[in-house]
């Protein structure tokens, strides 16, 4: 690319977008369900704990990565060694893989902006409203379409700043809003069960497989060990503080997640009876969970329609970042115009996100070690791929450029005052865990052996 790169206007430019792409439907949708499933109080303790280590060494090496380099991930790899171009190429695979799926769930949120917007709010806390719609073949493809259209279209004409400044807006109202949500949910009668489930942890219930999803959870929701954040830092100017960005990014990512987790897995408990199985609903949690919290409220039907609007945008914003991100680099690696980039990213995406949909209903036979075909993609690349990209992404600044290289990027803008912390965790802490952490659970997942 011969075009002068454009760069964020503004300190707070760089943070609004960046939180634009990591804020969406991993905070409200993945969060909660597998903090639900995965022990409660022992999941948000070790997610707090990755996210001020390893996420925020992660974050900050990608960024200055991205802004030593000037270049997007595959590019940056090669630019500071030749060997390690691979990463960069494993890291673009990886929003490929996430973006047809993370499109059929923007398509359940649209079906049910639609059924709260026309009337359909009190069927939807139905027990049976969401399995009979997931499990249809043509209606969930539909919405799918939908919102895969509606990312596309604004790709292709790419107005992805107009979209930017409404959800500019749009993100503090959701704070607001979820915080209501909260904070009702949780004097719902037999709430108070499901509040020392996600608050308090129980260490029993900690394993290996706890800190991986944890931290694929944190790849996945801080748009981490995929390229993204590496693009991103090639914007940034040098003025800019990297630590003080990662840290606003941090909170803001973090908080949603953990307000979202609020909202949901109390009431969970409530409308269960206390019944634990409950938990263990998976990509559906928040769809069977919401509709019930909002039947049961004062205005519940209009705060549902405001609420599942709001996450609609917060989904887009993601899934627009991601599909810019793919359409680049095919872009780049085939030379073909954007138009046609587009056309054949979309196509791609129906091609993968139709299975994951039709996973759930007509072919829910077809499973691979026990996962749906969505779960099995939402396995593959937070589980598998991040992780290993994570991985190397440690050893290369650990021992191929040393942490020093991006340490003194770090400091053109500001003083870095947690580069001790960013040195231990890239170099020792965080590659060992990873190693440790996907090996077992690989094998726990295969069934090989259970820790
Ligand atoms: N971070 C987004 C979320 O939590 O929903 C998911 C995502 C968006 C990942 C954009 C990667 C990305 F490029």
């Amino acid at each position: 690319m011969t075009e002068k790169r454009s760069s964020f206007t503004g300190k707070i430019g760089f943070v609004l977008a960046a939180a634009g792409s990591a804020v969406g439907l991993g905070n409200i949708w993945r969060f909660p369900y597998l903090a639900a499933k995965y022990g409660g109080g022992v999941f948000l303790l070790v997610y707090i704990i990755l996210a001020v280590t390893f996420g925020f060494a992660l974050m900050c090496a990608e960024i200055a990565i991205g802004r030593k380099t000037g270049q997007s991930a595959i590019n940056a790899f090669r630019s500071l060694d030749k060997r390690f171009g691979f990463v960069g190429i494993i890291a673009s695979v990886i929003p490929a893989i996430i973006l047809p799926y993370y499109s059929v769930i923007g398509g359940w949120v649209s079906k049910y902006l639609f059924a709260f917007v026309s009337g359909d709010a009190t069927a939807s806390a139905s027990d049976s409203y969401f399995t009979s719609f997931i499990s249809k073949p043509f209606e969930p493809i539909g919405w799918f379409l939908i919102f895969m259209g509606l990312t596309a279209l604004v790709v292709l004409l790419g107005v992805e700043k107009g979209v930017e400044k409404v959800s500019k807006i749009m993100m503090p109202v959701l704070v607001v809003l979820t915080i209501v949500i909260a904070v009702y949910s949780i004097t719902i009668d037999g709430a108070m069960e499901g509040v020392k489930y996600y608050l308090l942890p129980d260490f029993s219930r900690f394993s290996a497989t706890t800190v991986l999803a944890a931290m694929g959870q944190l790849f996945y929701s801080m748009s981490l060990a995929m390229g993204i954040m590496i693009t991103y830092g090639s914007y940034m100017k040098k003025d800019v503080s990297v630590e003080k960005s990662v840290h606003q990014i941090e909170i803001f990512d973090t908080g949603i997640a953990f307000l979202a987790g609020l909202m949901i897995i109390p009431a969970v408990f409530a409308f269960s009876g206390g019944d634990e199985a409950a938990l263990g609903k998976g990509p559906s949690l928040m769809f069977i969970t919401l509709p019930k919290v909002f039947n049961s409220m004062p205005a519940g039907a209009v705060i549902g329609a405001a609420f599942f609007l709001l996450v609609l945008f917060a989904a887009l914003t993601s899934s627009i970042s991601l599909m810019e991100t793919v359409v680049s680099i095919v872009r780049d690696k085939f030379g073909w115009g954007r138009k046609v980039s587009c056309l054949a990213v979309f196509l791609f995406c129906i091609v993968l996100g139709i299975p994951s949909s039709l996973g759930f209903g007509i072919w829910d036979f077809v499973t691979v070690a026990g996962l749906s075909i969505l779960d099995m993609f939402d396995f593959v690349s937070n589980s598998v791929l991040m992780p290993i990209v994570a991985f190397l992404t440690c050893i290369f600044v650990g021992y191929v450029i040393k942490p020093k290289a991006l340490i003194e990027e770090i400091e053109i803008g500001a003083p870095f005052k947690a580069k001790t912390l960013f040195t231990v965790v890239i170099k020792y802490v965080a590659p060992v865990c990873i190693v440790l952490i996907l090996i077992s659970s690989v094998l726990d997942v295969l069934g090989v052996m259970k820790i």
